[in-house]
């Protein structure tokens, strides 16, 4: 296993370029199932998620390769329904295949994600949504069994859960539908950029979609789809981590290749925290000379401030002088970079699904523990800024989302590198 040193204390300065979205990548690849040609799809990041998911499509009978960048499904006629334990336990986002393996095959067998670390993670939407367009759907043995013994039909469907909208039910029930008879309404449909992305992936195949990007879609059910060449839209999230890391180190970083659009929520409160940001046409210019100033935040689904950066602004708040408090309104659990935060000093109460920061003057370096994806990433940015080296142990979790990370970091003028345990 590998291990991220860093020593803190650098001001970040350069430029950067963003990779593309890995949450656009994952169900856009398992939405080339849909058709039985060759899709190609670019600008798609080399991460282990999406190893994980060429290795799904290759279980499935599809042929799927990866190389410098660019993805090639080629599906090909017949496919085998089920999806197995091994692969979908290492990788929730697995669960994008049960769509269009129903909708291809009529048949879909997709082990159960089960929770993880940022806590339970049902996936009762999904199912309610593909039984409205008629799939007969049993729990059996620890695997979704979803049968559409005739055609899938097009339904009115309510996709809204306790916690709002579902990116991946959405996404989901979108593929199942866009070759299901008829016509189908989503209400309370995820709104994400990464939603609109796969529609417009399922759009140049053929489908038709009125309304992404709002909270009702509109999709009529053609017979077939063919196969594509299709970008991916920048990650959203990774832009949003550089974003922070100029900002606590007091940098100047120009951030390229991204959509400024995507990132409204984030930059709002950054600049309420005293932090300047410009926009360019694809790019951001993140500085910070001044005071960091406290905020309040509250995690929501998409135009609001997304969970997948609560972490990281917890980081930037641990040394925002005064009292900062943090809402978790998606994941009311995603809090285990907490204690991992303080055992760099930070000083952070959690009181519910709320996390109340008191700002320190300074963050020591520890050896820390990686325990998910953004949590990892708030672990690196206090360490960007921390007095002394942090070791950040279970690199792993980084692995599955940021690509390219130390040499991104390096690039910017961070003290950082990977090392062998
Ligand atoms: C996507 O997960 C992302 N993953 C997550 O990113 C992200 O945190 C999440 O959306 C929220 O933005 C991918 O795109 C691969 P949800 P998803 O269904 O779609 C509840 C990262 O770090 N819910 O939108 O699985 C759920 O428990 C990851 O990159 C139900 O109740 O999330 C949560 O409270 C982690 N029933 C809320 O909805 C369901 O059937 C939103 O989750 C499904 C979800």
């Amino acid at each position: 296993m590998d291990k991220i040193v860093i020593t803190g204390g650098r001001k970040l300065k350069g430029e950067v370029a963003i990779s593309g979205a890995k949450n656009s990548a994952l169900p856009i690849i398992a939405a080339s199932l849909l058709s039985e040609e060759e899709s190609v799809i670019e600008n798609v990041p080399d991460l282990r998620d999406i190893q994980t998911m060429l290795r799904l499509l290759r279980a499935l009978g599809a042929k799927a390769q990866y190389e410098n960048g660019t993805v090639t499904v080629k599906p090909g006629k017949n496919l085998n329904p089920v999806a197995p334990y091994k692969l979908v336990s290492t990788m929730r986002a697995s669960v994008c295949v049960m769509g269009p393996l129903l909708a291809r095959m009529g048949q879909a067998e997709v082990s159960i994600p089960g929770g993880c670390i940022i806590g339970p993670r049902p996936i009762d939407l999904h199912i309610k949504g593909l039984e409205a367009l008629g799939a007969q759907v049993e729990i059996q043995h620890g695997y979704v069994n979803a049968r559409a013994p005739k055609k899938l039909r097009g339904a009115d469907i309510f996709l809204g859960g306790s916690f709002g909208s579902s990116v991946l039910a959405t996404g989901n029930v979108m593929m199942a539908a866009v070759l299901a008879q008829g016509k189908t309404t989503i209400e309370n449909a995820a709104c994400e950029p990464e939603v609109v992305d796969l529609a417009r992936f399922l759009k140049k195949m053929g489908a038709k979609i009125i309304g992404e990007g709002s909270p009702i879609l509109e999709i009529e059910g053609v017979k077939k789809l063919r196969g594509i060449r299709f970008a991916v839209i920048p990650d959203r999230i990774e832009a949003g981590t550089y974003l922070f890391a100029a900002a606590m180190t007091g940098g100047d970083v120009l951030i390229k290749k991204t959509e400024p659009a995507h990132t409204h929520a984030v930059a709002d409160k950054l600049r309420q925290s005293g932090v300047r940001i410009d926009k360019g046409k694809m790019t951001l210019r993140v500085r910070r000379n001044g005071r960091l100033k406290p905020v309040d935040v509250t995690t929501l689904p998409y135009p609001g401030f997304p969970t997948d950066l609560q972490a990281q602004m917890m980081a930037l708040m641990s040394i925002t002088p005064g009292i900062s408090v943090i809402t978790e309104k998606i994941y009311p659990d995603r809090f285990m970079h907490v204690s991992e935060l303080n055992r760099m000093g930070s000083k952070i109460f959690l009181e519910g699904n709320s996390a109340i920061v008191h700002g320190v003057k300074r963050l020591s370096g520890a050896p820390v523990m990686a325990s998910d994806l953004r949590a990892s990433a708030a672990l690196v940015l206090a360490a960007l800024v921390a007095e002394g080296t942090t070791e950040v142990h279970r690199v792993y979790h980084l692995d599955r989302g940021y690509e390219k990370l130390e040499t991104k970091f390096s690039f910017l003028g961070a003290s950082i590198h990977r090392e062998r345990e």
